[in-house]
């Protein structure tokens, strides 16, 4: 049976485990120079509904890197913009690919597209997730840190999909995590509930950052004006000023913290420059891990499950 990735919380704690390991040998492999073409004859569909700087540009060069080619698909530029239906887009382009990835607004809209595709289908941000942002991004943690076991991290911003995706990470590795969020602004109930009913770590939201910081060994933040929210801009910014990550925040942290932002980041709002480009910041490499572990998706998804 085909396997989609569509949210953390469909993966069990084993596949995920076995895409961290797939994504050191493939960034080994990487940083050596060696060739590594299993997907050679095999082509990436990728349809965005919304803008992308990382995840077109890791998706593209990553099936290029393993032998496979990606096609770019603007979703106003196909017929899905004239009002082709989810359903029959999926059963055409499961006669020409052999995956796709879509960025787009509804979670509805990615496991419609998954029910009739025959090919696997990889979520890459739609407004309740981003699956492939978090995983990428506790693979950056345990190279840094060795291991995501035992580690407080705190999530401080908006309660969106970068944050449920969190969540469900934490739910299915079992790290500890705090949120701080404004009270109008936490994660969505039906995330956060499922994740604390069932959990064998502390998933909490507060809305002071510093608790939410105090002796974290990760901080990690995201926009506080997320795609397609772009009027309410003046509003936020007024909401979640307190909510900055900043060196004052970095004091309540353990000494040796890790600051991560998914990016693209707003300097000067959610994350000031001074801690961007600091010593405790691993946002960089965090950025170039979406290469690495995508593409242990890539060929999990499209070869199975054996490297
Ligand atoms: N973090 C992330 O997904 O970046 P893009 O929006 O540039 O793809
Ligand atoms: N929350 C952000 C994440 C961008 C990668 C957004 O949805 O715009």
């Amino acid at each position: 049976m085909k396997k989609d990735l569509l949210s953390i919380y469909n993966l069990s704690r084993e596949e995920i485990d076995s895409l961290f390991v797939r994504a050191k040998e493939i960034k080994k492999k990487q940083k050596k120079g060696i060739i590594y073409q299993p997907l050679l004859g095999k082509t990436l569909g990728m349809v965005f509904e919304k803008p992308s700087t990382r995840t077109r540009v890791s998706f593209e060069v990553g099936m290029y890197q393993l032998g496979g080619h990606a096609i770019y698909l603007r979703w106003r530029d196909t017929q899905l913009g004239r009002g082709e239906t989810i359903g029959d887009t999926a059963r055409t382009l499961s006669r020409y690919l052999n995956c796709v990835m879509i960025r787009t607004f509804s979670q509805e809209t990615i496991e419609e597209l998954a029910r009739y595709a025959t090919i696997p289908v990889i979520n890459g941000l739609t407004d309740s997730c981003h699956p492939c942002q978090i995983l990428s991004d506790v693979f950056t943690i345990i190279e840094k840190k060795g291991t995501y076991q035992g580690l407080k991290v705190a999530y401080i911003g908006d309660g969106n999909n970068i944050a449920h995706s969190w969540i469900d990470a934490a739910l299915r590795l079992g790290f500890d995590l705090t949120l701080a969020c404004p009270a109008a602004h936490q994660p969505d109930r039906k995330v956060l509930g499922r994740a604390q009913q069932e959990a064998t770590s502390r998933i909490e939201v507060t809305s002071d950052p510093s608790l939410a910081a105090k002796d974290a060994d990760v901080i990690s933040t995201d926009t506080w004006v997320s795609m397609g929210q772009e009027t309410e801009y003046r509003q936020r910014i007024k909401v979640f000023k307190e909510f900055q990550v900043n060196t004052h925040l970095l004091t309540a942290a353990k000494k040796d913290v890790v600051v991560m932002h998914c990016l693209p980041a707003h300097r000067g709002e959610e994350i000031t420059d001074e801690v961007m480009d600091g010593a405790h910041s691993i946002i960089f490499d965090q950025a170039e891990n979406r290469l690495h572990l995508q593409k242990a998706i890539l060929v999990t998804l499209m070869e199975g499950p054996e490297l």
